[in-house]
């Protein structure tokens, strides 16, 4: 478990924290969100002890960073942004380098290097340099660093920057499986990847953490219905009249049209029950459906309506 409290950062006159409280729990994904310069790294430099704050508390696995860090950076792997490696080495022989340096004697050295070489998927470039590989395989060394001492908690900054498609889904992958059994926190901009694999997710905007809770909490919070997207060939207005006789139960708003189609998202207090009258009323009508479908982007609306809301205070 990690515990942040009132935690402040200023470097000069930049307040990159302001007042920052989260907990991250055992055996769960926490996703730290932001825009660029929201104050992410920030804090992940403090929690693995890489930075002394301005002002506040944190405890890692019940240690508090600044009366032990040494202890606490036994139980902390920790992946910058730019992961910590030494060109000229072979990845075996990096690997070996960093679990001395963890400590770890040579039997367990053996069966560590074993575990992370599976899991981060990098048995294929073993004996190479790592000057010579992609980003993509740079970027599970740096993980694989971060896991070889097998620690309680693991702290990622922006572990898929920069990957393929294929990668990032190894990746989440993994990260997924690695919370069984620790606590994770991982930084993103990208919603779609806090969304795919965070039991938590806290938005943090200019320093300032302005939501904090599961994604179905979030989505809540910005008090939104369950949406879905209807785009069908009919004119806006005929399709709006005609949705009249649900007696708005049924709200509809119009996002646009694509030549003879137009596009809608509807909101429901009870869709399982609505839907159903919905496309009876498509059928009836006649309207040719180009999508009917779940409304994807109900986090981003969620976020967007969150900054807003911070922005306003
Ligand atoms: N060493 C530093 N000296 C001065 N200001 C800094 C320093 N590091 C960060 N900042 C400032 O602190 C704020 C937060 O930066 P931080 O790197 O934590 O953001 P971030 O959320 O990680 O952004 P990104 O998504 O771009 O990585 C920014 O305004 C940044 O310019
Ligand atoms: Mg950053």
């Amino acid at each position: 478990m990690v515990e942040v409290k009132n935690l402040y950062m200023n470097y000069g006159t930049t307040k990159a924290l302001i007042d920052v409280s989260f907990v991250a729990s055992s055996n769960q994904v926490m996703g730290l969100m932001g825009p660029n310069g929201a104050g992410k790294t920030t804090c992940m430099k403090i929690v693995t002890t890489q930075m002394v704050p301005t002002d506040g508390t944190v405890t890692v696995a019940g240690i508090d960073i600044l009366e032990d860090p040494i202890e606490v950076r036994k139980k902390v792997g920790y992946l910058p942004e730019t992961a910590p490696l030494y060109n000229d080495m072979e990845v075996v022989e990096y690997l070996e380098f960093v679990g001395k340096g963890r400590g770890l004697d040579n039997n367990r050295l053996r069966s560590r290097i074993d575990w992370v070489v599976n899991s981060c998927k990098i048995k294929e470039v073993f004996r190479r340099p790592i000057g010579e590989l992609s980003r993509g395989f740079r970027q599970r060394v740096g993980l694989a660093q971060a896991l070889i001492h097998d620690p309680e908690v693991l702290v990622m900054d922006e572990p898929t920057s920069g990957l393929d498609p294929l990668q990032i889904i190894g990746i989440r992958q993994l990260i997924k499986e690695l919370s069984a059994h620790k606590t994770i926190i991982f930084s993103t901009h990208i919603l779609q990847e806090v969304e795919a694999i965070s039991d938590r997710i806290v938005i943090i905007n200019e320093g300032i953490i302005i939501a904090d809770g599961t994604p179905d909490e979030l989505r809540q919070m910005a008090g939104e219905n369950q949406g879905y997207v209807l785009e069908i060939k009919a004119e806006r207005r005929k399709v709006e009249a005609s949705f009249k006789d649900f007696n708005g139960n049924i709200h509809l708003e119009y996002t646009g049209g694509d030549g003879e189609f137009s596009r809608f998202i509807i909101t429901s207090t009870d869709f399982e029950k609505d839907w159903k009258a919905i496309s009876e009323k498509v059928k009836t009508e006649g309207w040719l459906v180009k999508e009917f479908s779940p409304s994807k982007s109900s986090l981003e609306q969620a976020f967007i309506q969150l900054t807003k809301e911070s922005a306003g205070k």
